[in-house]
């Protein structure tokens, strides 16, 4: 451990790293699940995973039935489901998900058409091999006039994990149709200056801030009030820019996050 580590807020001003931990794949993943059933003031994407969360208890708040949630992971939006059934269906193998339906190795789902009333799909988009082919498989499964919910990254930092593809809201919205959807509506998620304090923060957590001038002094400013009130960053942008956090139509240029609802054709 450096003493840049060692002395967080002496790191910050150099522009150095912050501290770096270990954690077990157990504690990522729990930590994952919590983060976004309870985003808490100083999470890494704490604004975002609001948004997130909010927007998709909207899509989903009369839904009604069965849903499959298609490429769960920890299935972390279970608990906005107040009357459906949701049901899981993960890739074997990946981080030992217990799911309802273990994927078949193209990403096909071993149920029969038609089965879901719902489809719900969170960051999982960005993830596939073929997108298109993702998209058809969601679509064969919903009955028609069932409903796809689905997120996916706009502007976002690669995080691994084969993470392949972004999207714009009217790209995504091609893309779904050209699976052969409806699509209701979209939503940018994370919008102009909410998001890029996140980004900016992630940033700078993650490899300080080394330029010099006044803008690297504005920057690792920032750092220093990130870590010294790891809440502030966030109270400011949950107050001051709360209507950016969902926003429908063209006004918004850059968004960490769509969301897409759709349908399949009665
Ligand atoms: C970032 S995680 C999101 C998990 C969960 N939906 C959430 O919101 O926390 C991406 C998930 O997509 C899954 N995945 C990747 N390719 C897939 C595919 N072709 N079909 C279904 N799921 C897939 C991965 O196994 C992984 O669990």
């Amino acid at each position: 451990m450096t003493l840049l580590n060692r002395i967080p807020v002496l790191g910050a001003l150099l522009g150095g790293p912050g501290p770096s931990a270990q954690p077990t794949l157990e504690e990522v993943m729990a930590e994952r699940y919590r983060e976004r059933t309870r985003p808490r003031p100083g999470d890494e994407a704490y604004a975002h995973l609001l948004d997130l969360r909010e927007a998709l208890a909207a899509a989903v708040d009369d839904a009604k039935g069965v849903w499959l949630d298609f490429g769960a992971g920890t299935s972390p939006y279970r608990g906005l489901f107040r009357e459906a059934a949701l049901k899981t269906a993960e890739l074997g193998g990946a981080e030992g998900y217990s799911v309802d339906y273990q994927l078949n190795e193209d990403g096909s789902c071993p149920a029969p058409d038609d089965t879901f009333d719902g489809v719900l799909s969170t960051q999982v988009l960005e993830h596939v091999d073929d997108p298109d082919a993702y998209l058809r498989e969601a679509f064969r499964l919903l009955r028609p006039g069932g409903r796809l919910v689905l997120s996916t990254h706009g502007v976002w930092e690669d995080h691994g994990g084969q993470d392949l593809w972004r999207w714009t809201a009217d790209g995504l919205a091609r893309q779904a149709e050209l699976a052969g959807f409806t699509v209701d509506r979209t939503e940018k998620l994370t919008c102009g200056p909410r998001a890029l304090l996140l980004l900016l923060r992630r940033h700078g957590r993650e490899h300080g801030w080394a330029g010099g001038g006044p803008i690297g002094l504005l920057l690792r400013t920032l750092a220093l009030v990130d870590q010294a009130l790891p809440r502030a960053i966030d109270d400011y942008v949950a107050r001051g820019y709360r209507e950016l956090g969902r926003v429908e139509g063209p006004s918004e240029l850059f968004y960490l996050d769509v969301l897409l609802v759709a349908s399949k054709p009665a």
